[in-house]
């Protein structure tokens, strides 16, 4: 019997849930031979995708990276040139500039959606005006101030790309996001709200983008018989085999959304008398995947993030600290920095500093969600309820 990945008795941040239809969808690519980084499975995820979020144009890649890596290229950032992002985010979010050569400059949060600030927005373009690209993230699936980024940006004739790995089928004004950038992206990583184990979308209103994004994740071949090549290209398509996985997991999307919205409200409800755990913000001018529930600890408190991960951790429960700042990451040292506001610490910092991402995974059970919140309940001096 071969190992699984899963430890029955272990309770998960966010692991895969998978359904007969991937495994019909795979089953199909190898019965019709199409093991490939092509194929019938690749073009049909991609219209489904451009259905469901009404992005216009998609082109499945290997990963959420390489749709942003792509996505700077398609929007001319190269060597030297400034790209705006958010510091409160995973470090793919930003590799990317720098594999062009381009220079981050991070963005500080506001505390209403832990997501871009405008008003740091703002000062960074007092000091820079013209960046190639600002990328903004959805956090842990909670949109972010469209509307002030987005005037900002066209002020400035600037483009968004959206970097919308964690937040597909979120919505901010009943608009999906990753659909209001110039270019969006999607991650389908194994933790994500749906997976391909490994993949990534990049989406455009712009036809002629993405049938550029298709041409470079695939080596950039010019049109001619023989092998004739203008530009540097990319390894970067996703396979027939990922791609059928993700059509069968696109089927449970909305289930696996209202699962985690019971997950958080579930959390929300449990805290409720905890003056001192507030949970994650969600933004009222929009709907929230909740890809994951995190709960940050009021200042002054004796409980400590660490304490709450550790006694989860005793039991076999996973969770995990929110994402450190990138402006706070050693490799970034260096770049500039925007707070939002003048308080000392920056409101990124100060989320890292309090923050827990709580286990969000759908498969929990009651038992499982009266275990976790019973654990965090007692740190607090509180009986189970
Ligand atoms: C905010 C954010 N951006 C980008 C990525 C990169 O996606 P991928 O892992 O598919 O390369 C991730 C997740 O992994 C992410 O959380």
């Amino acid at each position: 019997m071969a190992d699984t990945m899963n430890d029955k008795e272990k309770i998960y941040l966010s692991s895969p849930t998978t359904y007969k239809d991937e495994r019909d969808f795979v089953a199909e690519a190898f019965m019709t031979n199409w093991v490939a980084p092509l194929g019938p499975h690749v073009d049909n995820f991609e219209t489904e995708i451009a259905a469901y979020t009404g992005c216009g144009y998609a082109a499945a890649l290997s990963s959420g990276t390489a749709a942003i890596h792509l996505g700077l290229k398609l929007l001319g950032v190269g060597q030297g040139d400034v790209v705006f992002v958010s510091s409160l985010t995973f470090s793919a979010s930003c590799n990317p500039i720098c594999y062009e050569k381009a220079t981050p400059v991070f963005i500080d949060s506001e505390p209403d959606t832990w997501n871009m600030s405008p008003q740091a927005l703002e000062r960074a373009f007092e000091k820079y005006p013209n960046p190639k690209a600002v990328i903004v993230v959805h956090l842990y699936g909670t949109p972010a101030k469209l509307d002030e980024i987005i005037q900002i940006c066209e002020r400035h004739g600037v483009p968004i790309l959206e970097d919308a790995a964690e937040s597909l089928g979120s919505t901010y004004k009943g608009r999906q996001t990753g659909t209001f950038g110039r270019i969006g992206i999607y991650s389908f990583n194994g933790n994500k709200i749906i997976t391909t184990s490994g993949g990534g979308m990049i989406v455009s209103a712009e036809e002629e983008l993405v049938k550029e994004a298709r041409n470079l994740s695939t080596q950039a071949r010019d049109t001619a018989r023989h092998y004739q090549h203008s530009k540097i290209g990319y390894n970067y398509r996703m396979s027939n085999i990922l791609a059928g996985i993700g059509r069968g997991q696109l089927i449970h999307l909305d289930e696996h959304i209202r699962r985690k919205k019971a997950i958080y409200a579930r959390y929300t409800e449990a805290f409720a008398d905890i003056e001192e755990i507030v949970m994650n913000p969600l933004n009222p001018e929009g709907d929230a995947n909740n890809w994951l529930s995190c709960m940050t600890i009021k200042t002054g408190s004796s409980v400590t993030p660490d304490m709450v991960m550790n006694a989860l951790d005793d039991q076999n429960i996973e969770s995990r600290p929110i994402w450190k700042p990138m402006h706070l990451q050693p490799v970034f040292a260096g770049y500039d920095f925007f707070k939002h506001n003048d308080s000392d610490i920056s409101v990124s910092e100060d989320i890292f500093n309090r923050g827990v991402c709580l286990p969000s995974d759908i498969k929990n059970t009651d038992a499982d969600m009266e275990k976790i919140t019973g654990i965090i309940r007692k740190l607090f001096g509180m009986a189970r309820k």
